[in-house]
């Protein structure tokens, strides 16, 4: 099986015009420094028999920090070695230049969920995402298309918009991938030293430990779990907080049987990190 790669809008058209009529595409958006969680995505895809078209592009508008964006890893070449031994059909690296021409001013804008949880602390993050990933579905076309729950909060955007835009395309969840220690996999753990690693590490261990606590209110556990994971050396918390699944709602107290998740934003030595994880 071959992997092609298309570096311009042009390419990519000319790759998928060869498809069969019958033969589905399936979409994995990705910013690169491909891991085992990406992969999952990928193998997902693959399993599902659709033509696997994994872009690869480090979106500037969902970065609010120009330092964060500036020391993003990247990895092209190895990328495109762990793709073509997945039988990736086709890569797609999208130019800056071709996706946000000079004088570009369209950008999409959620209004109920995107000030929230990552939202507050990363001004038009969302927006930035929403906007690139809606491209993406415009120029690929795809007819189903593979996000990670690592980033949940995106997940549940991503499928708010396919369905109040009517988009039609087939919006897949995968469970987070982790590490041998719980680390949730991610292109940034790449920026951490041993030491940072150790300290990241502490997050899911926590989280474990409190899941099935017995307590009345979510303020005091998310508060307990703060307290927690200062004791193992994670000082910069942006943000802990218990919220439903369904609605991103925020509730008072924990109710048995309502599925809850707990989302988590920490600092390690400069990297952002996030996780999140069912309560009950
Ligand atoms: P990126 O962080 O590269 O992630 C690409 C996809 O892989 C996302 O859907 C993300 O949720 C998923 N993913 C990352 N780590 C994962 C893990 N440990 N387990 C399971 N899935 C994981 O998310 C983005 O890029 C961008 O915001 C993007 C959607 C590409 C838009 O620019």
């Amino acid at each position: 099986m071959q992997t092609n790669i298309a570096r311009s809008l042009l390419n990519l058209k000319k790759n998928l015009s060869n498809l069969k009529k019958s033969q589905k595409i399936g979409l994995v958006p990705t910013m690169g420094c491909i891991h085992n969680g990406h992969l999952e995505l990928i193998k997902k895809c693959k399993k599902l028999k659709y033509f696997t078209v994994v872009s690869i592009f480090v979106n500037p508008a969902q970065f609010n920090n120009q330092k964060d964006l500036k020391k993003y890893p990247s990895q092209e070449k190895k990328d495109i070695e762990i793709l073509k031994k997945n039988d990736v059909d086709l890569v797609f690296f999208p130019k800056t230049k071709q996706m946000y021409p000079l004088g570009y001013s369209t950008y999409i804008k959620e209004i109920n969920f995107s000030d929230i949880l990552c939202g507050k602390y990363r001004k038009n993050h969302f927006s930035g995402v929403l906007t690139i990933v809606l491209k993406l579905f415009l120029i690929v076309k795809p007819y189903a298309a593979f996000f990670g729950e690592k980033d949940f909060q995106q997940l549940f955007l991503i499928k708010k918009m396919v369905k109040d835009f009517n988009l039609g395309v087939k919006i897949i969840g995968i469970p987070t991938v982790r590490d041998s220690n719980g680390l949730a996999l991610s292109s940034r753990n790449k920026l951490l030293n041993a030491r940072g690693l150790e300290i990241a590490k502490q997050i899911y261990l926590n989280i474990k430990k409190i899941r099935n606590l017995d307590y009345k209110y979510t303020k005091d556990l998310e508060l307990y779990l703060k307290k927690e994971l200062k004791k193992s050396g994670l000082n910069n918390i942006e943000y802990i907080e218990i919220r439903e699944t369904n609605s991103l709602k925020h509730p008072k107290s924990i109710i048995r049987g309502k599925t809850l998740r707990i989302f988590i934003a920490v600092h390690v030595e400069g990297v952002r990190l996030i996780d999140n994880c069912k309560l009950n």
